[in-house]
């Protein structure tokens, strides 16, 4: 029983015992090595990715910080250029409860810019070309003109299709819902009193006086209404809404030619049927508001009784008759006038009026026959707090020369 046999076994038994030690080592390197390199190719990834996540996200914040906080453009005359979320966030997302108006622009909203500033944003919703001259019309109009009896444009917003008017905010609205507190039908009583109705009449002939006489070439309004004269908190007043204005010609005398725009009961007869537009088309529609301020009528009623409808055809024969003048005095202001304040105030309001335009004054004029009847009065409670001197000329000390 030699042991030579099974020292032989042993032998290759080792040696199989090393060649898979062996193969395993072998394979445990290459597996570590393999896992090395994935990790390593992992990690190469994932840094990748969250290099480009970073990435991602600062262009989220910087897009996300320009849309909320600014950049608010202003430019070189003081007017800002908004982003519509600036609009947005500042009218609480444009919510039903902000609405302070309704026009046939559009919604008007009440809102709040980040520092504090109340203001008034409409959102113009008339598509088309026309929308888009009216928007034009209005920001470069009101970016130019500067008149303390137009209202101001604090900015604009032309972004992504919206078109949006920034305005200074008017507490007490248009004059039309303070001359007719039931919209306009019979028996509602307005709380308007005479002294304020005279000067919210001297201002805004102020406004238009600025806008014709003071702006070269001239600028036709086209619009003038008691919808759009605003009324601040101490109920002064501003002209607004400058989006059918027209340049008018510098000729002495000279007329545009235009299609008729303008609101019913307001338009001057020549330019209804001619379509031949001049200031003196302004000063008619600048006599039916005085008529509205004496009389606390709208200037088209059908409801009304025949022949009370169409407010100047009803009033003009009473305009220049001491003894009928009284009759078209609006009931809600109970006699705090006195007899030759109305007939001064009837007489101007029949002379805008006139069929002929070369009849009718200039807005300098009238508003030289309204000084005196305002001056004694600027002190009243709703006049103290103003900027309002009646008797200086407004024409130099008001509103300067402007030319666009
Ligand atoms: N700056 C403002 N501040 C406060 N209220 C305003 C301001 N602008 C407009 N409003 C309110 O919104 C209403 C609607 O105004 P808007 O100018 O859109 O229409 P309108 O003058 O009534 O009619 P139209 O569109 O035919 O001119 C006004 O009557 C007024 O009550
Ligand atoms: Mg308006």
């Amino acid at each position: 029983m030699g042991p030579t046999g099974d020292g032989g076994g042993d032998g290759a038994g080792l040696v199989v015992i090393i060649v898979l030690a062996a193969a395993a080592v072998v394979s445990l390197l290459v597996a570590f090595g393999y896992y090395c390199y994935i990790r390593n190719k992992v990690s190469k990834h994932l840094n990748k990715l969250k290099r480009n996540n970073e990435a991602l996200e600062k262009a989220r914040s910087a897009v996300e910080e320009e849309e909320e906080v600014g950049p608010t453009v202003v430019t070189e005359r003081g007017v800002q250029v908004f982003g519509f979320k600036q609009l947005h966030s500042a009218t609480g997302g444009f919510a039903k409860a902000n609405v302070v108006g309704n026009g046939s622009f559009g919604s008007v909203y009440r809102g709040v810019l980040p520092e504090g500033r109340k203001v008034a944003v409409k959102l113009m919703d008339r598509a088309g070309k026309q929308g888009d001259e009216e928007f034009k019309m209005e920001v470069e109009l009101l970016t130019r003109l500067r008149c303390p009896h137009l209202l101001g444009l604090v900015g604009y917003c032309s972004d992504n299709g919206h078109r949006l008017l920034v305005y200074e905010y008017m507490a007490n609205g248009g004059l039309q819902e303070h001359l007719y507190p039931d919209g306009g039908s019979c028996g509602g009583v307005s709380k308007l009193d005479w002294e304020t109705r005279m000067r919210i009449a001297l201002e805004a002939a102020k406004g238009l006086e600025y806008l014709h006489e003071h702006v070269n070439p001239p600028v036709i309004h086209r619009d003038f209404k008691s919808s759009n004269i605003l009324l601040d908190r101490n109920f002064h007043a501003k002209v607004s809404d400058f989006g059918l204005a027209k340049l008018g010609s510098d000729k002495a005398g000279g007329h545009v030619s235009t299609r008729v725009l303008g609101t019913q009961g307001y338009v001057a007869p020549e330019y209804a049927l001619t379509g031949h537009l001049t200031t003196k088309s302004d000063v008619y529609s600048y006599g039916v508001v005085l008529l509205e301020l004496l009389a606390g009528r709208v200037p088209v009623d059908m409801k009304r009784p025949s022949g009370e409808g169409v407010l100047v055809s009803w009033a003009l024969p009473r305009l220049t008759d001491r003894d009928k003048v009284l009759q078209i005095m609006d009931p809600s202001l109970e006699g705090q006038y006195s007899m030759k304040d109305v007939v001064q105030v009837a007489a101007i309001a029949a002379m805008c009026v006139q069929p002929e335009a070369d009849y009718r004054p200039l807005m300098a004029d009238v508003v030289q026959s309204l000084i005196p009847l305002v001056k004694s009065k600027s002190t009243s409670k709703t006049g103290s707090a103003s900027s309002f001197h009646a008797a200086k000329s407004p024409s130099t000390s008001e509103c300067g020369k402007t030319g666009l």
